[in-house]
Parts: C-alpha cells; structure tokens; sequence
C-alpha cells in the first residue's frame, strides 16, 4: 500500500514520517517513533491510557489516525519535561503527593491535568475530577491524584 508522507509538531519539534493510510496516532508514536508513554490499552477509547495532547486538547491517539495529525501539534509526555526548565509542576506535584504510583495511566493522567491547567489555573475539584474522568485507574483511586493537581496549581501560581 502507497506511504503517506505526513509532518507535525511533535514535542516542539517538527517531524516528517511515511505512514500507511491506517495507521493509528498511539501505533505511529510508540512503534515508529518510539515514544511509549503513551500506552496502548483497550484501543478501543475506553481506558484513556494512550493520552495525548492535539493542539493542546487531551485525545486518545488510539482514535487517531496519524495522517490527521498534519500540520498539528502533538505532545505527549516525553515533551512535558524541557531540559531548561525541567519538569513539569503537575510532573513535580505527581512525585510530591505520591500521585504516579502505576506507570500505566499516570502519562495520560498528567496530560488530561496540563490541559486543564492551561485552560483553569485554579480549579476547583469537581472541574479536577471531570477533567480526569477520561482516564481509568485501577489502582489507587483518584484522591491523591486530584490532590497532586490542586498542588500543581498552587506551585504554578508561585512561580513568576
Ligand atoms: S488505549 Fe486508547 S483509550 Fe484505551
């Protein structure tokens, strides 16, 4: 089958790759580019585990197919982290409150928080919980996860 060639904005950086028509987002990220924070789970947009960010707005990339991806700005978590600035305060906050502890769905929680946070600096829990009722966690249930958001948004607020 004929490659499609296909450029985005991927972490800051633009990227050029060839994809078959069919490929997904989650496939073209974690096979071709190697970028596997994003996990593949139901792929059916059930466990909001392939998180990632589509021009700042949190999708499932197993959803995607990558051509639609053109011209766009994809972030996943390995570009939430820059080497200038370091990590992320929702990256930070996740390590403080004792937030990350499955690597499964802790990528995908941390994007659906950024998003939030670029759209409400301040919010309140019921906005928290919504924002994160995309993603499933099995483990540890969600309260120290929206505390480690709310602790994002202080820290956030401290900084100049
Ligand atoms: S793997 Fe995409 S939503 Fe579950």
């Amino acid at each position: 089958m004929n490659q499609i060639d296909v450029s985005f904005k991927l972490n800051g950086q633009w990227v050029q790759v060839s994809v078959q028509p069919g490929t997904l987002l989650i496939d073209l990220l974690r096979d071709d580019l190697g970028l596997t924070g994003a996990k593949a789970g139901c792929r059916e947009g059930e466990c909001g585990a392939c998180t990632v960010l589509l021009d700042g707005e949190p999708v499932n990339s197993c959803l995607v197919p990558a051509i639609k991806v053109s011209g766009r700005d994809v972030v996943t978590i390995e570009g939430l982290a820059s080497e200038t600035a370091g990590l992320d305060p929702i990256q930070e906050s996740f390590m403080l409150e004792g937030a990350s502890q499955r690597v499964f769905c802790t990528p995908a929680m941390i994007l659906n928080a950024r998003a939030l946070l670029n759209r409400l600096p301040d919010p309140d829990e019921s906005e928290i919980k919504l924002a994160l009722s995309g993603v499933l966690c099995r483990c540890t249930g969600y309260r120290k996860i929206v505390q480690a958001v709310k602790t994002a948004a202080k820290m956030r607020g401290s900084r100049p």
